[in-house]
């Protein structure tokens, strides 16, 4: 493959991925030299929109009761803010090696247990729970077949957000290239009455169960208006072939 010259990207000050927040890194242009169908990568997912349903529908009264008879009581507090409440708690499917679905699902709770801060990569150890979500009625996909499929994943887990759980305008990764894009699925109490995710100034349409690509490089903020409002994160690596199986799989199609 015809590699890119650096040309004005030589000129941008070289970062150093390890020691700043991701949401700082802008053009990485490093990476893109070295791996230049990156940008094809982007292009191809910037194409398809922001908030697209995949042919993927999870079925969450399997996950639900795995968590109820094993899991109810392993919630643990979600990012949570000193200065003010934030009612979001979490159960982890991927993890480091020796963490389990107990552990924090964030990048700056596995730095500080490793000392460094630990690629997205290594987040993909599959943890009890997701091995025991395997459960599916015929026509649904279970939460274990889904995530197999895609594996090697980043760090992924499910959020449990009571009535007043938010997240803040913000984007994820929004420079380039971004180490991984992510899926979103919705398990649980995530009527359009219950819980909000909004893209800029726009309200998504929500159907439980569904698969959905989620451009985060997008501002996007979310809130729950009831308790127990459960919503699937999943990092994706973004590579061509990650990419290429978003596209195949999309739910509309002609
Ligand atoms: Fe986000």
């Amino acid at each position: 493959m015809q590699k890119i010259t650096p040309g004005i990207l030589s000129q941008l000050k070289k970062i150093d991925s390890k020691e700043i927040s991701g949401s700082r890194l802008g053009i990485n242009y490093e990476r893109l030299l070295a791996e230049p169908e990156l940008t094809a990568a982007e292009l191809a997912l910037s194409q398809i929109g922001n908030f697209e349903p995949l042919d993927y529908k999870l079925d969450t009264h399997g996950i639900e009761s795995v968590i109820q008879e094993k899991y109810a009581s392993d919630w643990t507090d979600y990012l949570p803010r000193a200065d003010r409440p934030n009612n979001r708690k979490s159960l982890t499917l991927t993890t480091i090696p020796g963490w389990d679905h107990t552990s924090p699902p964030s990048i700056p709770d596995a730095a500080k247990h490793l000392g460094r801060i630990p690629a997205e990569l290594e987040f993909c150890n599959p943890t009890p729970l997701y091995n025991d979500c395997d459960r599916a009625y015929p026509g649904n996909t279970s939460l274990k077949a889904f995530l197999d499929e895609w594996q090697p994943l980043g760090r992924t887990f499910i959020v449990n957000s009571n009535t007043g759980g938010y997240f803040v305008p913000h984007r994820d990764h929004p420079g380039h290239p971004r180490p991984c894009f992510r899926l979103v699925a919705f398990l649980k109490n995530c009527g359009p009455y219950d819980y909000d995710w909004w893209m800029d100034d726009r309200k998504a349409n929500i159907e439980l169960g569904r698969v959905y690509y989620v451009n985060t490089k997008m501002t996007h903020r979310t809130i729950s208006w009831v308790d127990n409002s459960w919503h699937l994160i999943v990092n994706v690596p973004l590579t061509l072939e990650n990419v290429d199986r978003v596209i195949k799989n999309l739910q509309h199609r002609h």
